[in-house]
């Protein structure tokens, strides 16, 4: 079994083996791209990304109906991803005024933006009523009269969903668990905060509620978790459809779908998620006589983990007989930060090296002033030297978006791939970008 194989599932649709036997990608020699654009650099592959929106949008469609995919920015946005996520007819889900302003600077249906956050600031409240945003997520009590004052001096009635906290364990990682009562985010049911703010947003003057949100945390392996939320978030819909008349219009179940990172832990793919949601939500809603509401579902890794590859240069080994062996890289834990906060595992291949079958197990470090800077821990690829291009899987999900100048580093540069072309979508930062904002 070659390399490619094994490694199928977790690298874009168009990964091939150059007649020279190279990784190739898009239709390009991935060490030509290393050597014309210079490393780290991160290489997207169009049509995974085209195929993947357009995966999410059918599957939810036809399990569901009357749905809207909005991309969560946060896994990564720029202004050409963000134009890619637009002609592809998905929705945004931003969490800043950063974010909103990127999506504005490519005409993103600015109705079909969802502006989220646990602590928006009010500036950016007013930023997105003015560019009259479709939906503001509420997530406190401290920012629902603030959005309806912001709203009042538009003279703007302002639709808003709730974000509710369910109470729910999803079984991750401590740091990506949104759904437990001790989260810093949403409206805990169970306390009766997510009851006080459906009365007070019902008889705010310039707010409409229309439904009701929950995003339980990032990289869900099972549906059990969404189905639990939803049973949880309708028996509080129906109560306050009982109780105060609520008109529920819209649902949202969050993201946080799984995605496959390492040969030894495969995922569902969007169709199993879409028949658990539509599922749990047609029969709760039939159970509470209810309307089905829309649909609104916020997949951010899920859409471009498996789009995204970085690609670094080996530097120097250090051999420690009987313990491991390190291979350094150019880049690390300032370009993808997640095995270092979260303890995320990868895998590694080498883009010169791909035809050949004998391995070693080796660790790959980055280059920073960290002893936690470990991309890879114990991976088996062919004898590196110095001079390889190491290529990392699966990284087109919270690695730029978390990326950091650390020990002044560069960021990278980005690199858009399709039928054997490669354009530059970001160029790598210079020493002059880095002292941009200095003032002496
Ligand atoms: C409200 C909300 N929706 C969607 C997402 C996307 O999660 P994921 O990238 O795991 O799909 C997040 C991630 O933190 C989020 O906070």
């Amino acid at each position: 079994m070659s390399v490619l194989d094994r490694m199928s599932a977790l690298l874009p649709d168009t990964a091939g083996v150059s007649e020279n036997g190279h990784l190739t990608l898009g239709g390009c020699d991935v060490v030509q791209l290393a050597a014309e654009f210079g490393t780290p650099l991160y290489v997207f592959d169009e049509a995974t990304l085209r195929q993947t929106c357009a995966e999410y949008r059918r599957a939810f469609s036809q399990s569901y109906g009357d749905v809207i995919v909005i991309y969560a920015a946060k896994a990564f946005i720029n202004r050409a991803l963000a134009m890619i996520i637009k002609e592809e007819g998905l929705g945004l889900d931003v969490v800043s005024g950063g974010e909103l302003s990127i999506a504005r600077s490519v005409d993103f249906p600015v109705e079909k933006v969802y502006f989220h956050g646990n602590n928006k600031l009010r500036e950016e409240i007013e930023l997105a009523i003015s560019c009259r945003v479709g939906r503001i997520v509420v997530d406190n009590l401290y920012e629902l009269p603030l959005v309806n004052e912001v709203a009042k001096e538009a003279g703007i009635i302002q639709d808003i969903l709730i974000r509710l906290n369910p109470g729910i364990d999803a079984h991750t990682h401590r740091h990506v668990a949104t759904g437990v009562i001790d989260s810093k985010f949403g409206l805990p049911i169970a306390l009766g905060q997510a009851e006080e703010a459906v009365v007070k947003a019902m008889s705010s003057s310039n707010l409409r509620l229309i439904g009701l949100h929950v995003h339980l945390g990032s990289l869900i392996f099972a549906a059990e978790p969404y189905q639990e939320a939803i049973r949880i978030v309708f028996q509080f819909a129906a109560e306050m459809r009982e109780g105060h008349g609520l008109d529920f219009r819209e649902f949202s179940p969050g993201g946080g779908f799984a995605i496959q990172y390492t040969r030894d832990a495969p995922a569902q793919g969007v169709a199993y998620y879409a028949g658990a949601i539509a599922e749990a939500v047609q029969s709760s809603s039939k159970e509470l006589g209810m309307q089905l509401p829309r649909l609104v579902v916020e997949p951010g890794r899920a859409i471009v983990g498996r789009s995204g590859v970085a690609v670094y240069r080996a530097g120097a080994t250090k051999d420690i007989p009987g313990v491991r062996r390190y291979v350094s890289v150019d880049g690390g834990m300032a370009d993808n930060i997640r095995p270092a906060l979260y303890g995320s595992s990868y895998e590694a291949l080498v883009a010169n090296k791909v035809t050949e079958d004998e391995v070693e197990q080796v660790s790959i470090a980055g280059k920073f002033c960290e002893s936690g800077d470990i991309l890879v821990k114990d991976v088996e690829v062919p004898r590196v030297v110095p001079g390889d291009t190491v290529v990392i899987p699966v990284a087109g999900a919270y690695c730029l978006s978390l990326a950091s100048n650390y020990n002044a580093s560069l960021k990278p540069a980005i690199a858009l791939v399709k039928e054997g072309k490669a354009r530059l979508i970001r160029r790598r930062e210079s020493y002059d970008d880095l002292m941009r904002c200095d003032l002496v």
